[in-house]
């Protein structure tokens, strides 16, 4: 503290006498470089490290995926850590304090955009992301037991989630969960309520290097696992440069990036405000990132051994013991530690593999929720002036509230929109913002001068051209490409039949084929083998839905091709959907012929004999799905409310005047490099 003391006591004099100014704010300080480097690397490894990176690596090709991913942390990840890092130090503010200081407290805009940042985090992103940490506090504790016994898949969805299939079905809160997610807040609450110094500084310093032991036991045992060399192969150097030509795994990988280095949320800023203003912040972001990022590719290693051992002894391929998202940590692990227990590893050794991997979820998990409470805790400090203990009890009661729907039966269909609008749409957008207010209007040069006189490194003129143009275009991209294939999913294409050709066989029909017009049918009959028949008048059938399902290919065909043709003996069921709803469907080995009758009463009939194929001529229309245009609504209902919520925050008056004052100033000439 002294030592603290009497550096901000040498700051105030220098300012004093270079500024003129007679009072100097003080700010908390990070007690250590190393404090604040573990705190950043805390924030940015969390789940999303252990089981979002394994699972897109695998999807996309394994090694493959590490090409983009490397491309996307280059030309977005770490030219927006060094931002957020050069803006929070430059400023000394959380992001709403240092974003208003950006045009010298004449716009209320910038100020927004930080606000809406730490609101997306706080209330977007932490309420779901404590409700998995709670998950991995219940599977902690079943692994001491192996309580979800062989059926995990079952006891995740049943007895766990007690899943509901629909969104819409509410249901009270599951206990287990909501017990569990009031232990995450309280810890969160705990640690943040400390401070900087004595809270997150104190906390990551315990949780890195036990992370780190953690995932090292499990590599460890992951990798010397039978059959582990498999699932390392096929993560490491199954390289598919075709998938290099698909978007998907250009937006993965930036969506990838944001999220595991906690950009775009300002979580860099408000940390790197407590900086002191001899800082490498150059050196500071390529460490977080390269911990983090190397981070995930070590604890793939874990992963994957251990898949490919389940793969190894269940004997499938690995590619089908991966499953999605929260699959992977709480159906395949389960799995996989089962097989340990199964095939001779003995019980003991998987208890503990079940016990370690749940425990370095939880504590990964918590050190980027106690990141979260920070960064919207020490928005409001900076503004509204209150005690930082208040508030920051106020923000954990307000996320244990706000994370209740999560907990209830049907709260994953929640968390997974929620999910998937934080990340997808309202990371990459504030990014993109960010790298416009700075690059253009306070100046990429400008931040770069400050970081330049802070850091020992020197950052040359890309990072300019990255700002301003390269980052915010590939953003801009991507956001595109993303809301374009969620309109893609929002409309359903039906495909309407709008013509009939039927032509004959050589017996039958002497090679000619018959055209109809779906308009000049009057009626259609079809006969049965077993001398029963059905007719329809055409007027009674949604003509839209006259549809033939092939035994093979059918679907395929009526998706690229407007018309197709297909063999009689290649149809396995006709099937009619009238009017009113009802269906009929016929095998084509059922039926005896078919007969049309058409408008002007000429009546041709047809036995399967023959007729050598059928046509359809159909048209393609996009009708709007309501059930995924709900979940849009959801989804962005949840980012409006939130932006709200930062648009009262902005408009309230300023309190805190000292938190304004704040800010690290070099002189022309000061010479405050390190090297
Ligand atoms: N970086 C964290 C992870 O990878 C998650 C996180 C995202 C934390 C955004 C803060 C902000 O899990």
């Amino acid at each position: 503290m002294d030592k603290n003391k009497s550096t901000s006591a040498a700051l105030t004099d220098f300012l004093i006498k270079n500024k003129g100014f007679n009072m100097e704010p003080t700010r908390e300080n990070w007690k250590s470089r190393t404090g604040f480097l573990m705190a950043a690397i805390g924030s940015a490894i969390g789940l999303g490290n252990i089981w979002r990176f394994n699972y897109l690596a695998y999807k996309n090709g394994g090694a493959t995926f590490l090409i983009p991913y490397l491309v996307a942390l280059l030309t977005a990840g770490l030219p927006i850590l060094i931002l957020e890092f050069g803006i929070g130090h430059k400023m000394r503010g959380a992001p709403p304090t240092a974003f208003y200081k950006v045009k010298n407290h004449q716009t209320d805009h910038f100020q927004g955009l930080g606000w809406w940042g730490v609101t997306l985090a706080m209330f977007g992103i932490n309420l779901y992301y404590a409700v998995v940490i709670s998950w991995c506090i219940r599977y902690f504790i079943s692994a001491f037991t192996l309580e979800w016994g062989t059926k995990v898949s079952d006891f995740f969805f049943k007895t766990h989630l007690q899943m509901k299939s629909s969104m819409w079905d509410f249901t009270g809160p599951v206990l287990y969960i909501i017990l569990g997610l009031a232990l995450v807040w309280i810890i969160n609450w705990v640690i943040v309520y400390k401070g900087i110094q004595k809270g997150i500084e104190k906390a990551n310093k315990i949780f890195m290097p036990l992370l780190l032991f953690l995932v090292a036991l499990l590599v460890v045992r992951g990798v010397t696992l039978e059959g582990a060399g498999e699932g390392i192969k096929q993560y490491l150097f199954k390289v598919d440069f075709s998938k290099l030509l698909e978007p998907s795994i250009w937006i993965d990988a930036y969506s990838q990036i944001f999220f595991t280095l906690s950009i775009g949320f300002g979580i860099m800023i408000a940390y790197s405000s407590y900086l002191p203003k001899k800082s490498n912040i150059i050196g500071n972001a390529k460490l977080t990132a390269l911990f983090n990022c190397g981070f995930s590719l070590f604890a793939g290693f874990a992963v994957f051994g251990t898949l490919g051992y389940l793969a190894h002894k269940t004997g499938t391929p690995v590619s089908e013991v991966v499953k999605a998202g929260p699959g992977l940590a709480f159906i395949t692990f389960p799995e996989a530690i089962n097989a340990m227990k199964l095939f001779g590893g003995g019980k003991l050794v998987a208890q503990l593999v079940g016990i370690v991997f749940f425990l370095s979820l939880i504590v990964a998990g918590l050190s980027s929720s106690i990141s979260l409470v920070e960064a919207f805790s020490s928005s409001v400090v900076d503004k509204f002036g209150w005690a930082r203990k208040k508030i920051v009890t106020l923000v954990c009661i307000l996320g244990f509230f706000g994370g209740i729907i999560f907990t209830l039966g049907n709260g994953i269909h929640w968390l997974d929109v929620v999910d998937r609008f934080m990340t997808n749409y309202g990371l990459v957008t504030v990014g993109f913002i960010q790298c416009l207010v700075i690059g253009w209007i306070y100046g990429a040069r400008s931040i770069r001068r400050h970081i330049n006189y802070a850091s020992s490194k020197h950052l040359g003129r890309w990072f300019d051209i990255c700002i301003k143009f390269i980052t915010p275009v590939i953003l801009l991209v991507v956001l595109g490409v993303k809301i374009n294939g969620e309109i893609q999913t929002m409309l359903t294409k039906r495909t309407k039949v709008i013509r009939v050709e039927l032509s004959g066989n050589d017996k039958g029909m002497n090679n000619k084929s018959i055209k109809i017009g779906f308009s000049e049918i009057q009626r259609f009959k079809i006969s049965m083998k077993n001398g029963r028949s059905m007719a329809f008048k055409m007027d009674l059938m949604k003509d839209a839905d006259l549809q033939m399902t092939a035994k093979r290919m059918l679907s395929g065909l009526l998706k690229d091709k407007k018309v197709f043709k297909m063999a009689f003996s290649s149809i396995g069921r006709v099937h009619l959907i009238m009017k009113n709803d009802r269906k009929y469907g016929f095998s084509s080995n059922q039926m005896g012929s078919i007969e049309v009758l058409l408008k002007d009463n000429k009546k041709i009939l047809l036995k399967p004999a023959q007729i050598k194929d059928i046509s359809l001529i159909t048209q393609e229309t996009a009708l709007l799905n309501m059930e995924r245009l709900t979940v849009f609504i959801a989804g962005f209902l949840w980012l409006i409310a939130t932006g709200i919520t930062a648009f009262f925050l902005t408009k309230r008056p300023w309190r805190n005047k000292d938190s304004l004052e704040l800010g690290h100033h070099f002189e022309e000439g000061e010479d405050y490099h390190l090297h």
